[in-house]
């Protein structure tokens, strides 16, 4: 199995190399779309700090489904445009929210929630869902982090077809 020691780093972008490198090394060989979607989080929520919830929700029927994730329970079903991830579904664009209290409509499925990322997934020009990442923290993501998750999601969709 893939041994993944959680290091210190000297930059961010030390940090998301190796991160991204880990990816590639757990999802590349594996064909099965949830065993790859199961790992990422898994992979997520080891390496990322400061962070209390990592997921997936899944374009399905209209709305965004909740898929594999690491954390407390969430909400299952998000209609599109609510929300930071069903904005994020809808403009297909990521979200980055320094304090989830400002976001207007934000769904709080857990309290500790103080800021957000949310990445969306698209494939062939097709929404297949949204990669969400909660922090205790405020401020926790700023653009440079988003500019690094879009590249984790390039890489995810290079290997992964939803
Ligand atoms: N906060 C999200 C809902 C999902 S949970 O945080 C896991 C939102 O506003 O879309």
């Amino acid at each position: 199995m893939h041994e993944i020691k959680k290091v210190k780093f000297k930059d961010k972008k030390q940090f998301y190399d190796y991160m991204n490198l880990k990816l590639t090394g757990l999802i590349c060989d594996e064909t099965d779309w949830l065993a790859n979607l199961s790992n990422t989080s898994a992979l997520l929520w080891l390496l990322l700090d400061d962070i209390n919830w990592v997921g997936f929700y899944l374009y399905k029927n209209g709305e965004l489904v909740l898929g594999p994730f690491q954390g407390k329970p969430a909400c299952t079903h998000i209609e599109m445009g609510k929300g930071v991830c069903g904005s994020a579904a809808m403009e297909r664009k990521t979200q980055v929210v320094k304090n989830v209290d400002e976001f207007p409509g934000h769904i709080a499925c857990d309290s500790a929630s103080k800021s957000e990322i949310v990445i969306p997934i698209i494939q062939d020009d097709d929404l297949k869902g949204v990669l969400d990442i909660d922090s205790p923290i405020l401020s926790r993501f700023d653009e440079e982090d988003r500019d690094y998750f879009e590249n984790i999601i390039d890489t995810f969709n290079k290997y992964v077809r939803l």
